[in-house]
């Protein structure tokens, strides 16, 4: 998969594609991370991507000219281009899972007070990380790159993400390792048992009893 993101600010992204998994999995070529400053597409002379609001108000707008250029430069047939932005549908397990089978993933960061409207009718899709405002669309944009690659095939085994929290809309159940008493907290028993049967049915609770706790918006009961 190929993901370009368009940023004002490609430095922010060193160290967070440069370790660990994500870095693993550029190196394996299972992706390919390209930051885009798409100031290096505006006309303007002095190189300016933004401008002040019509109508008066707080703050500069990120014009269209630089992002429809840099959109219409790089956008093939096979792209899907997302907007991130506050305004823009909540972010979840389920996209992370629809974006990994996409084939190139443009994603455009806000940043400032906001964007020309007008950059809305080039997008696919509007993405919003959660119920609070960022200071741009970077580090949403790295919640993206990061949930979306552990999902591309041969990132990480897939028994890890099968039991990941949020399928079948339950969270995750508790896991222990060793030693088996710590500070005097134990291992529950039965996870000791070496009973597969029994282990599966008390993760099940656990996660049902997790959820319930602190997410009983995912059972549809709250
Ligand atoms: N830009 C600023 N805040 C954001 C959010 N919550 N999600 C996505 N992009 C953003």
């Amino acid at each position: 998969m190929k993901i370009d993101i368009l940023t004002l600010f490609p430095e922010m992204f060193k160290g967070v594609f440069e370790e660990s998994i994500i870095k693993r999995a550029i190196d394996d070529k299972k992706i390919e991370i390209n930051l885009i400053n798409f100031r290096d597409y505006s006309k303007d002379p002095h190189h300016k991507v933004d401008d002040t609001p019509y109508g008066g108000g707080a703050g500069m707008v990120l014009t269209c000219q630089p992002i429809f250029d840099c959109v219409n430069d790089i956008r093939t047939e096979d792209s899907k281009i997302i907007l991130l932005t506050p305004s823009g549908t909540p972010y979840k397990q389920q996209k992370a899972y629809e974006l990994s089978k996409e084939k190139h993933l443009i994603i455009i960061c806000g940043h400032y007070e906001g964007f020309d409207e007008r950059i809305r009718t080039i997008v696919d899709e509007e993405i919003s990380v959660g119920d609070y405002v960022l200071t741009g669309g970077e580090i949403a944009s790295m919640i993206i790159v990061d949930s979306v690659t552990r999902l591309i095939p041969g990132v990480i085994t897939e028994e890890s993400h099968i039991e990941d929290s949020f399928n079948n809309n339950l969270l995750d159940y508790p896991t222990y390792t060793k030693p088996r008493i710590y500070n005097g907290l134990e291992v529950p028993e039965v996870l000791l048992s070496g009973d597969h049967k029994k282990i599966e049915e008390y993760r099940k609770e656990e996660s049902i009893k997790k959820t319930k706790e602190v997410r009983p918006d995912l059972l549809g009961d709250d």
